[in-house]
Order: structure tokens, then C-alpha cells, then sequence
């Protein structure tokens, strides 16, 4: 078996940690427990270009005893946990390539190990293995069946590849499952978030002001928990509906530039590019802290920083300071890498639970799904989509109502009004 690792010494801690994280995903053991009986992916090879967490090895698990081949890689190089990596190589006898730190090259050379196993299915959180497919390895694109996609900005590049006409097999966008974007990327971006910066800086956030850019599902999460840590957050947004929600929301909405001259900590999450640049370094005050929880490492412009720096020092593990002309400093978390996983751990394992059970079965209706399906991005069906809700409340333990007979009737009639 082949795989790159810092340490397979690890092992051991890292078992103890994926063991941990599964008492979490009671939806995905089912899954793996159903997997391991019926091998609905049997045979199939899988390759997954995944953060390397305690909860994608979980996923991994459920893939392989549904009967699969599967190879993994990193999709960031600064979230990959190395004893998790040792435990899936040594524990589990998954291929995987990827080693916490790794630079730009071994990032990709790690993506193309992976797709080394000419995969049926690909697994992205990013897309960059689909976007490897197609622009270097198109001689892979034959044994393509289908891939799913777990992240915004992932589905959005996705989409763009269908508007181009170049997307050469279907998606399945498991980032817009209700189960997923409703969870993870709102309660789970927001804890993971605020727990990054707090992990990176120990900075109080009670009485600071927290500018949030971006009001999509993570940024809403991440604008409510600063909120419950006591920030007062201030959120800059480019739609205004968005914006409008913010404001109704009991946030105070301003532009970026006037928020650049009051914020205390800035966190981007909005998928774009430059969002914090030269402009607004220009009007922080001294010690700003500078954060981004979006998918690239592109929200913060570090290349502006590093030009008009007169000084740039790494003054803890995740903090590089940077001193401007006049004398202000600012301190930018994690080379701007996506906080809550290059400082934290990432989601927690209960909300990971659901977007992993919507790859999971993603999986297997690519494989058995019955539907000819074309080259484009397609939503996880809906049938799926509501079975893991119905899962994850029974783990909870939580009951829903059913409707009566004469409320179903009501609903179904036009003819009934006031
Ligand atoms: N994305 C965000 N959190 C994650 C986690 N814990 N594992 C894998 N991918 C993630």
C-alpha cells in the first residue's frame, strides 16, 4: 500500500482520536454498519481530497467497509492532522498522502498519488482534484462515474466548470444538502472559527469589536458565536439582502473601509478574493488581528501586506506580525489559511456526522442510483437528504409529529379559506 506520512509512530494517539470522534457520528457508524453487509461500493475505487481529520478518517472507515478502494489526500496543507494520517496507513490500511505543513508542490504531487488510483468516484472539499482531472490528468476522465463536492466554494467552481461546458461528469453538490449547509457550515463554521482564533491568540472576545466579512451560512454562524462570546460584531456584506439580514439580525452592517478603522479582530468567510487588502491595512489600528475561515487562503491579501510591511516577525505558532511604515502592527492568524482547521480542529465530530453521511450515501447513489445522470451539479436527492435528518434527531433522541389525517387533507385542498 502505498502512502506519504510524517510519523506512522503516531498511530496509537491517532486511533484514540478517530475512536473518539466516532462516539460523535452515531449516523455515519450506521451507515458503516449497513456498508459493511451490503458492500454497496464494492470494488470501486475512491480517491478523496479531504481535510485529514479525525472525522474524514471516520468517513474513510464507512467508504472502505462499504467495500471500496480509497486514496486520500490533503485539501489544505495546513489542516492534515499527521496521527491521524499514521493511524489511517497503519490501523485501517487506507492510502494516504499527506503531511501537516506540506508546501504547494506536495500538496499537488500528494493530489496526484491520490488520483494514481484512477478513481471511479472523487471525493473533493475545494475541487481541486476534479480540476486536477480535468486540466493535467484527462486521461483519468474515462474511468470517471461521478464525484461529490463538500464546499461552497467547491460547488461555486463546480458551477462554473458546467457554465463553461467543460464539467465531464456529473457532481453531486453535497455542500447545498439542507443537512449539511444548515449545520455544518452555520453551527460548525461558528464554533470551529471562534475556536481557531481563540486557540491562535487567546484573545478575550468579550468587549472586542469582531468584524465578520460575508453573510452566507458561515458567516451568520460565526457572527452569532462572537456575538455569544460577547463581541460586538460588526458585519460587511455585498448583497444587500443579505446585509438587510444582518441588520434585522441585531448587527451592525457597514463598509469595509470604516469598518478597517474600528475593528479589533477580522474574520473573512465570503469565498472571494483580496477581501481584507492594502486599502483596509492602511486604516487598522495597532495590533489588529487579521483571520480568514473561507476555503483559500486568497480573502486576506498577505502579497499587499508583505510589500508594504517594513517588518514581518512569527511571534507565536499561528501569529505572524507584520509592522507597517507608520508603526501599527498587524497580526495575521495561520498565513491566512482557513482558521478553524489550521489553528483548531476543525468542525465537531457531531456536525461532521451529517455532511459525512450526505458523502457517504452520495457514494453509493452515484454507484447504484438508477438515474442517468448528466454531466452537470446535481443536489443530493431529497429522499437522503431527510432520511439524515431523521437519523441524527433519532440519535438525539428527539420525536417529530406526524400530521393527522384532516391536517394532510387541509394542506392538499385550495378550497378552504378564511
Ligand atoms: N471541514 C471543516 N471541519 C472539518 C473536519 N472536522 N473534518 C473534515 N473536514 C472539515
Amino acid at each position: 500500500m502505498k502512502y506519504d506520512a510524517r510519523d506512522l509512530g503516531l498511530a496509537d494517539k491517532g486511533r484514540e482520536k478517530i475512536e473518539w470522534a466516532d462516539e460523535s457520528m452515531p449516523v455515519l457508524k450506521m451507515i458503516r454498519e449497513r456498508f459493511e453487509t451490503e458492500k454497496p461500493l464494492e470494488g470501486i475505487r475512491i480517491a478523496c481530497c479531504l481535510h485529514v481529520t479525525t472525522e474524514t478518517a471516520n468517513l474513510a472507515r464507512t467508504l472502505k467497509a462499504g467495500g471500496a478502494e480509497v486514496a486520500l489526500c490533503a485539501s489544505n496543507p495546513l489542516s492534515t492532522q499527521d496521527e491521524v494520517v499514521a493511524s489511517l496507513v497503519k490501523d485501517y490500511g487506507i492510502s494516504v498522502f499527506a503531511v501537516r505543513g506540506e508546501d504547494n508542490d506536495t500538496y499537488y504531487k500528494h493530489i496526484n498519488s491520490a488520483l494514481d488510483i484512477e478513481p471511479q468516484i472523487t471525493m473533493d472539499d475545494g475541487a481541486d482534484l476534479v480540476s486536477t482531472v480535468h486540466k493535467d490528468r484527462r486521461d483519468l476522465l474515462k474511468n470517471v462515474i461521478g464525484g461529490s463536492e463538500e464546499t461552497t466554494t467547491g460547488v461555486i467552481r463546480l458551477k462554473a466548470m458546467q457554465e463553461h461546458g467543460v464539467l465531464e461528469h456529473p457532481m453531486i453538490a453535497v455542500n447545498d444538502a439542507m443537512t449539511k449547509h444548515f449545520f455544518d457550515n452555520r453551527y460548525g463554521t461558528g464554533q470551529s472559527t471562534i475556536d481557531g482564533v481563540i486557540r491562535a491568540t487567546n484573545i478575550l472576545f468579550a468587549g472586542a469589536r469582531v468584524v465578520i466579512f460575508g453573510y452566507g451560512w458561515c458567516g451568520r454562524g460565526t457572527a452569532m458565536r462572537a456575538r455569544g462570546m460577547g463581541g460586538n460584531v460588526i458585519v460587511v456584506e455585498i448583497d444587500p439582502v443579505k446585509a438587510l439580514e444582518a441588520v434585522m439580525d441585531g448587527f451592525t452592517v457597514m463598509g469595509s473601509l470604516e469598518a478597517a478603522r474600528v475593528g479589533d479582530i477580522f474574520i473573512t468567510l465570503t469565498g472571494n478574493i483580496s477581501v481584507i487588502r492594502k486599502e483596509h491595512f492602511d486604516l487598522m489600528k495597532d495590533g489588529a488581528i487579521v483571520a480568514n475561515s473561507g476555503h483559500f487562503n486568497v480573502e486576506i491579501d498577505i502579497p499587499d501586506l508583505e510589500k508594504v510591511a517594513k517588518n514581518k516577525k512569527h511571534i507565536r505558532s499561528e501569529i505572524d506580525q507584520y509592522t507597517l511604515p507608520g508603526g501599527n502592527r498587524i497580526n495575521v492568524l495561520a498565513e491566512g489559511r482557513l482558521i478553524n482547521l489550521a489553528a483548531a480542529e476543525g468542525h465537531p465530530a457531531s456536525v461532521m456526522d451529517m455532511s459525512f453521511a450526505n458523502q457517504s450515501l452520495s457514494a453509493e447513489y452515484l454507484i447504484k442510483g438508477g438515474v442517468k445522470l448528466e454531466n452537470k451539479v446535481y443536489p443530493v436527492p431529497e429522499h437522503i437528504d431527510r432520511e439524515i435528518a431523521r437519523l441524527k434527531l433519532d440519535a438525539l433522541g428527539c420525536k417529530v409529529d406526524d400530521l393527522t389525517g384532516k391536517q394532510k387533507e387541509y394542506l392538499e385542498s385550495w378550497e378552504l379559506g378564511t
